[in-house]
């Protein structure tokens, strides 16, 4: 979630929970402000349609503002969006009254102008440009680059995968976040936020089986978001094929979001997406980190418990054999038989240092 969208208490907020949680923390398409570092917080570096924070005038990417960014120890990684399920197909818009003088410098944009990010990237049209792309946001950083998706139309992975093998796997994108098609934001237009791209029990498996076929399960990790906000959602997804999983609005709710879905009016009342002085009094960036940490560690935890109830050490070890999806007329069925794949993940074995569930229970 961008600084923009959201707000400098709700960004402190944030990176100080994540720093407290051990979890990283990523910018959103909205570049990135002195609010994301100050918790010294992992910080994922996210380059939307509008290249925000490390653009040139005519919205092209800067090199030489990529290098700069690229070389704060805390940005670990850069994310490319093509698409996020809430708006799939549609670029973003930060509304006038939104665009402070400090978020428009942060951006790269005139202040107090409505800023609406393109439908998608100018620079790529087709799977050889975006893998272009992702090398040269490599070269230039020297980090690793992934990109983010809502996963429609089926045959475009396939495609991307037999490229990736004609150019040799180094040239793979290092991660792809699966965002499922129900993804959140109170500005999102509904008919595209409820009916556009695959939700994530759909898109997720498609795609960790494609990799799969493809042979570069291993190469490529999967990041999942969509909803995914209690242990036995992250459990599902980790029994599906993911290797992390991500969330905005499980924070949001952590930071006392009451659901008024008034994100793009400048008026919520819980001071998370306003930039109103007043309205953000009620959110203390100290006490939210906290609750933040509280969430963070309760889901670690959860998901912990649900690991070592199926008899392995830990959420990541995980597989679809332990996991069975209850269908319309009640009838069970696993999720390895939904979705057959040959597994090449590693085997995890129990560790001495693995915490049990009690002993994480402590640390609360
Ligand atoms: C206020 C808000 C701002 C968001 N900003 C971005 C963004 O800048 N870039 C992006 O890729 N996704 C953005 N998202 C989408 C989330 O990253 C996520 O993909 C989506 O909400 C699904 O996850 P969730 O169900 O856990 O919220 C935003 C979501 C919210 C609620
Ligand atoms: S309280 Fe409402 S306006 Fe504020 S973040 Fe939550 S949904 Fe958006």
């Amino acid at each position: 979630m961008s600084y923009g969208a959201i707000s400098i208490p709700a960004v402190r907020a944030l990176s100080r929970g994540a720093k407290l949680s051990g979890c990283w923390f990523n910018t959103g398409e909205g570049g990135l402000s002195p609010y994301h570092l100050e918790g010294g917080c992992d910080l994922v570096f996210q380059i939307g349609t509008a290249k925000y924070g490390v653009r040139n005038p005519d919205g092209s990417l800067s090199e030489e503002r990529l290098r700069e960014i690229a070389v704060i120890p805390q940005i670990k990684m850069f994310e490319i969006k093509l698409s996020q399920g809430a708006k799939p197909g549609k670029g973003g818009i930060l509304p006038g009254s939104k665009v402070t003088d400090e978020i428009a410098k942060i951006r790269g944009i005139p202040k107090g102008e409505d800023s609406i990010s393109p439908n998608r990237h100018p620079e790529i049209s087709n799977f050889s440009e975006l893998l272009s792309f992702i090398n040269r946001i490599r070269d230039i950083t020297g980090k690793p680059v992934g990109f983010k998706i809502a996963v429609g139309a089926h045959g475009w992975l396939e495609e991307m995968c037999d490229m990736i093998h004609q150019c040799g796997t180094t040239c793979a994108p290092d991660f792809i976040t699966i965002d499922g098609g129900d993804g959140g934001t109170g500005a999102a237009p509904m008919p595209l936020m409820d009916s556009v791209g695959l939700p994530i029990k759909a898109a997720l498996p498609k795609v960790v089986d494609i990799l799969q076929q493809h042979g570069l399960r291993n190469r490529i990790k999967v990041i999942a978001s969509g909803k995914l906000i209690n242990p036995s959602e992250t459990a599902w997804a980790f029994c599906a094929g993911a290797d992390l999983v991500t969330s905005a609005r499980g924070f949001m709710l952590a930071m006392g979001c009451i659901q008024a879905l008034k994100c793009n009016k400048n008026t919520c009342p819980t001071g998370i997406t306003t930039h109103n002085k007043r309205l953000q009094q009620g959110l203390n960036p100290t006490e939210k980190a906290v609750r933040i940490k509280n969430f963070v560690h309760k889901i670690h935890y959860g998901s912990g418990l649900i690991a070592h109830a199926c008899g392995v050490p830990h959420p990541r070890a995980l597989r679809r054999s332990h996991c069975q999806i209850v269908q319309a007329n009640t009838q069970p069925v696993p999720l390895d038989e939904l979705y057959p794949y040959q597994e090449t993940l590693p085997d995890y074995r129990p560790s001495t240092s693995q915490k049990t569930p009690q002993e994480t229970e402590m640390d609360l």
